[in-house]
């Protein structure tokens, strides 16, 4: 019998059916139809994979695309654009924007904006606050919703849940897994006069928001979590201290890593990078890293988010602490993980689990996450031996720079497809953009 689909793979080595098999994929309305030997099939389009590894569509789960209220920095055009160069085919976008995401007229705003400019597939996270935390149970399963996020220290925005009070009500109102920016804001505010001294530079960054400020915070989050019976996810875990108390509270707690806390070291990147290596919350010294390489290593850490955060160079240049904290990551999220994965520090299989299955499994995605019949036909296509270097020319997003700028790499992604549709080919951005909300199991 010979289907017929509308796109063929071929000639790929393929990353599905629990390890990295030779087959050509059969796309028929979006889906991933069948795989197997197809080289006699008719398709009206064929794509050849010949030298390439074919992964499952990478989904970056934390990234701030700026949309409304702060476009001169990003918007969902500039910032999907910049996720489908990387190889991206799904974001989930945070909702410090302004007004931040508080309530369901705010999320069918981002959907409607989002609609026929997001090259990606994408959803977006309701902010939890005071004014909202009874809503949230509702909130949390509209179409195009990927959650709830909380802010329990202040980073850019307004957003934020300081007190236990405020943080049960959020945790008691709803049941989906709640993302969470784990540092103690009461820590912070008392630890801020270290930085509001005359020639403050940006190394008193990670001294400012220390250790103890990230583990109060997830110490009492996971109390608060345990008590409450409600699964939370620790965004940009940082710290050595931290990882040892999640490993203890698997039940409870997944764990999300950046490629820039595994890939860059305090003092090293403040020296070199200035307020460009300033984030919340902070790169730190390598024996953190260390220790988010040990978690990555020992399966603690579940996905790995770029927390794609741009702000120009001009607000970067002012000096710090008035310096805001971010940097761009979604379109080198790819191309850093495949790079230490050529240098022996995770094998590809866990690469492919930090980057799509471990999403899907987390947010309880449909339909995504994995390459198998029924699934969304969402592929990107790597090529691991390429040798490139990562440049600010490449970079789509409107702050305009990367702080892995001149950084040689090994692997880069080649294609990526989205629903079937071929969005980025050698490093091109084609055909339009079709972007749609991602579904979710939880959603009615
Ligand atoms: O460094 C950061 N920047 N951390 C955050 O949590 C927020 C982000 C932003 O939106 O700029």
């Amino acid at each position: 019998m010979t289907e017929r689909y509308d796109l063929i793979i071929h000639g790929g080595r393929v990353a599905a059916q629990g390890g990295i098999v030779d087959a050509d994929i059969g796309v028929a309305g979006g889906k991933v139809s069948a795989l197997g030997d197809f080289s006699t099939a008719e398709a009206p389009a064929r794509f050849d994979a010949t030298g390439l590894h074919v992964l499952s569509g990478v989904i970056d789960t934390q990234v701030h695309f700026r949309e409304p209220g702060l476009e001169h920095k990003e918007d969902l055009a500039s910032g999907t654009a910049g996720a489908v160069l990387g190889g991206v085919t799904s974001i989930f976008e945070m909702p410090n924007t302004n007004p931040s995401t508080l309530t369901a007229e705010d999320l069918a705003d981002k959907l409607a904006r989002a609609r026929g400019r997001a090259w990606c597939d994408h959803a977006f996270f309701m902010g939890a606050a005071e004014t909202n935390a009874g809503d949230l149970a509702r909130l949390e399963r509209l179409p195009g919703c990927a959650g709830v996020k909380v802010f329990m220290g202040s980073s850019t925005g307004s957003l934020l849940v300081d007190d236990d009070k405020v943080l049960r009500a959020v945790l008691e109102n709803g049941s989906r897994r709640v993302a969470i920016h784990s540092e103690d804001e009461s820590r912070l505010r008392e630890r801020r006069p270290l930085v509001e001294v005359d020639g403050a530079t940006v190394h008193l960054h990670p001294e400012w928001r220390d250790v103890e400020t990230a583990l109060l915070s997830t110490r009492r989050l996971l109390a608060l979590a345990t008590e409450t019976g409600r699964q939370v996810h620790v965004l940009h875990v940082t710290t050595a201290e931290e990882m040892e108390v999640l490993a203890k509270h698997r039940d409870i707690a997944t764990v999300e890593v950046t490629p820039q806390h595994l890939t860059l070291a305090a003092p090293d990147c403040y020296d070199r990078l200035g307020t460009l290596a300033q984030m919340n919350p902070p790169i730190r010294e390598a024996r953190h890293r260390e220790a988010l390489w040990q978690a990555v290593a020992d399966g603690l850490v579940d996905v790995v988010g770029s927390d794609h955060a741009p702000h120009t160079l001009e607000e970067k240049a002012r000096p710090y602490p008035e310096s805001p904290a971010g940097m761009t990551g979604v379109q080198t999220l790819l191309p850093l993980l495949l790079d230490h994965m050529n240098a022996g520090r995770l094998s590809l299989e866990r690469l492919i689990d930090l980057t799509s299955a471990g999403a899907a499994r987390l947010y309880g995605i449909d339909g995504k996450g994995s390459i198998a019949p029924g699934f969304d036909a969402d592929f990107t296509l790597v090529d691991l031996k390429a040798e490139r270097t990562i440049g600010n020319d490449w970079i789509a997003s409107k702050a305009g720079w990367t702080p892995f700028d001149g950084m040689a790499v090994k692997g880069w992604p080649s294609a990526t497809i989205i629903r079937g549709h071929v969005v980025m080919r050698e490093d091109e951005i084609q055909g339009d953009p079709r972007g749609e909300p991602v579904r979710f199991r939880e959603n009615p």
